[in-house]
């Protein structure tokens, strides 16, 4: 059954009428038009459809979005823009750190969600965050090179 319901996303407050029960994933890409999280495994196991919620990185295909009303949602869209992406994004971009590029997201989401909690992360902290995020092309040396960069 369909049910109205409010979420708050990249600050701004969406209507959305779904089943309570439909992952969060789903209603960001074919509801709101945000394509920054993807889906690859949609069993909460590789990290690409990672978004912020109240600041924590979370896997949003399997959060059902009953659970996402009242609280704070932002995905890649919302980090920064083209003329001022975030710290995070910018060191991606810099370390040129994208093959296929569709880890992506979920990489800069978790690196963002680590540095919202610690500012100065180790190069183990790094790692134990990106540990659960699957990068098929194998271009994990300028992930690492990017996301030590954002750490500072
Ligand atoms: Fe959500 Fe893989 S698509 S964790």
């Amino acid at each position: 059954t369909q049910s109205k319901m409010r979420l708050t996303v990249n600050g701004k407050t969406c209507d959305v009428d779904a089943a309570p029960d439909t992952a969060l994933l789903y209603v960001l890409r074919n509801d709101l038009a945000l394509n920054g999280p993807k889906y690859g495994c949609g069993l909460g196991e590789c990290g690409a459809c990672a978004v912020l919620i109240d600041g924590v990185a979370a896997r949003s295909c399997v959060i059902p979005i009953e659970g996402c009303v009242g609280r704070d949602i932002v995905t890649l869209e919302g980090l920064g823009s083209r003329e001022h992406p975030d710290p995070v994004q910018q060191a991606f971009i810099s370390e040129q750190a994208a093959q296929c590029g569709y880890c992506l997201n979920g990489m800069i989401i978790t690196i963002r969600a680590l540095l919202n909690r610690s500012a100065r992360p180790s190069e183990a902290e790094v790692m134990e965050a990106l540990r659960h995020h699957l990068c098929r092309c194998g271009a994990h040396i300028e992930i690492k090179r990017a996301a030590m960069r954002a750490a500072g």
